[in-house]
């Protein structure tokens, strides 16, 4: 699960990038704004992980 957010939020972001370069601005924002939920995601997790399972 959290190999998952952080797979999600890496290809987001690559997808942000890619989206930057063919000049398409509006899919990049959208693309690197959900790459942070993605990472806030994967931190939240790591988060519980720590706290509970460590
Ligand atoms: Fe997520």
């Amino acid at each position: 699960m959290l190999k998952g957010e952080q797979g999600a939020n890496a290809k987001k972001y690559e997808a942000s990038l890619q989206a930057k370069e063919a000049g398409c601005d509006s899919a990049s924002g959208f693309f690197r704004e959900s790459s942070q939920d993605e990472g806030r995601h994967a931190r939240i997790l790591q988060g519980l992980l720590d706290r509970y399972f460590s």
